[in-house]
């Protein structure tokens, strides 16, 4: 069974998707984490997120493998917390945009699934070009400002919460206005607004839907 979650940036897919399969028994494969992994290798080997042949290489030349708890391993090695710094967030959108990275990845994501069999997946085109046969297709959305809400508590940032709406207002105008693969409503796709929602309540109602589809 593939449970396929897209939505913009700080809309809860990971902690959401996380949680579901869980609760499912499940793997979780989170798909923003392999793009995170590619641009920060290209940082550290002094590569320009706009270099496409660059970026494209660099992402074929990684070895990205999951365990079945979600857990993803870079060339071996626990992945570096540094994928989820600023500097990856300002950028990520930039590298995960060249069609020979997503080539590469998406054809590593559609591996894992095969290999793991039950899974939860959540990114940006999960639902629209990664697994199109899923069996459970859902769009997490929730507004901007609550969507930055959140983003600011998690990073303990209550202050800079219009900077972060700003940068995740940035993320989805590019990451929505790419030619390949770009962020968009799957009309097979099960809309859920988190706006007011806990986390709980948005994995029930996922249930609910994976239930309704046995
Ligand atoms: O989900 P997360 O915020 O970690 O994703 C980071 C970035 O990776 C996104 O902003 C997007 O540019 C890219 N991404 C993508 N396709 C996916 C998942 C993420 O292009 N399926």
């Amino acid at each position: 069974m593939i449970i396929a979650i897209d939505g913009p940036a700080g809309a809860g897919k990971s902690t959401v998707a996380r949680r579901l399969a869980e609760r499912l028994g499940a793997a979780f494969l989170d798909t923003g984490a392999m793009y995170r992994a590619v641009t920060l290798a290209c940082f550290q080997r002094g590569i320009d997120p706009s270099d496409a042949q660059a970026c494209a290489a660099t992402a074929r030349s990684l070895e990205i493998g999951f365990e079945s708890d979600g857990t993803m391993t870079v060339d071996g090695a626990p992945t570096d917390p540094a994928i989820r710094s600023e500097d990856v967030n300002l950028r990520v959108s930039e590298v995960s945009a060249h069609a020979g990275v997503r080539e590469t990845i998406v054809a590593q994501q559609r591996a894992v699934a095969e290999r793991l069999g039950d899974v939860v997946a959540e990114g940006r085109d999960t639902t629209t070009v990664v697994f199109p046969q899923a069996d459970l297709k859902v769009y997490l959305d929730a507004s901007p400002a609550e969507r930055a809400r959140r983003r600011a508590a998690e990073v303990g940032r209550p202050d800079k919460v219009e900077r972060i709406e700003a940068a995740l207002r940035a993320r989805d105008a590019h990451d929505s206005g790419r030619a390949h693969s770009p962020l968009r409503y799957d009309p097979q796709a099960a809309l859920v607004l988190t706006d007011g929602l806990g986390v709980d309540a948005v994995v029930d109602r996922i249930l609910a839907l994976v239930e309704e589809r046995r």
